[in-house]
């Protein structure tokens, strides 16, 4: 990353190999947009990399046979190494859309390393984050420019955009916490976020066709 290096942090605030230790920055948010001006690594995730995670499994198989194949988010990540006591950083810009009914999500995850908590900032947009436990315990809160939403330990999270522009947002991690994917891609969130009557509503995952 190229961020506005200052000065490195004093040794003795760590007994961590030093070696290792990031180095103090700022990163500027672009005003307009939200996005990082300066980034370590974007990530592109189109719907055939969300492929298996939207209800509707035979709308995105059409979509992608006649090679639509829409952008739904993007990551702009700050990364730091996996090493306990730092933070990554990382942007995501999820773009406004459904397939069928659903809105455009993020895959969502658990994260690999249990317990680490997560902290979203909304910069733009309008838009919720679904939650579950490992008990199959449900909930949502809204994610929108001007919120912060923390993330506790051992609940797996989903940015959905229930907007008409882009719901950009900012999230803070442990870098070791990992992304478990697979748990989710297997057993899905219990609800689901649709359009209904031109507004977000729940329902159940079960009340529409996988
Ligand atoms: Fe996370």
């Amino acid at each position: 990353m190229q961020g506005n290096v200052i000065f490195n942090v004093d040794a003795k605030l760590s007994t961590m190999n030093m070696s290792k230790l990031p180095k103090l920055f700022q990163v500027e948010l672009d005003r307009r947009t939200g996005i990082p001006r300066r980034y370590k690594r974007k990530l592109v995730r189109r719907l055939s990399d969300l492929r298996g995670f939207f209800s509707d499994n035979k709308m995105v198989g059409q979509m992608l046979e006649r090679g639509k194949n829409p952008i739904i988010y993007e990551v702009y990540e700050i990364p730091q190494a996996p090493s306990e006591g730092l933070f990554s950083l990382a942007c995501t810009v999820l773009r406004p859309g459904k397939i069928g009914r659903e809105y455009y999500f993020t895959k969502g995850h658990f994260h690999a390393k249990e317990p680490a908590s997560e902290v979203y900032v909304g910069l733009k947009g309008r838009g919720m984050l679904l939650l579950q436990n490992r008990e199959g315990k449900i909930a949502h809160l809204p994610l929108e420019a001007g919120n912060v939403v923390y993330v506790p330990p051992q609940w797996a999270h989903r940015a959905i955009n229930t907007g008409r522009g882009k719901l950009v947002f900012l999230a803070v991690y442990p870098s070791s916490a990992g992304h478990d994917y697979g748990s989710i891609k297997k057993s899905g969130f219990a609800k689901l976020v649709v359009e209904r009557g031109g507004k977000p509503a729940l329902i159940s995952s079960r009340s529409l066709k996988r």
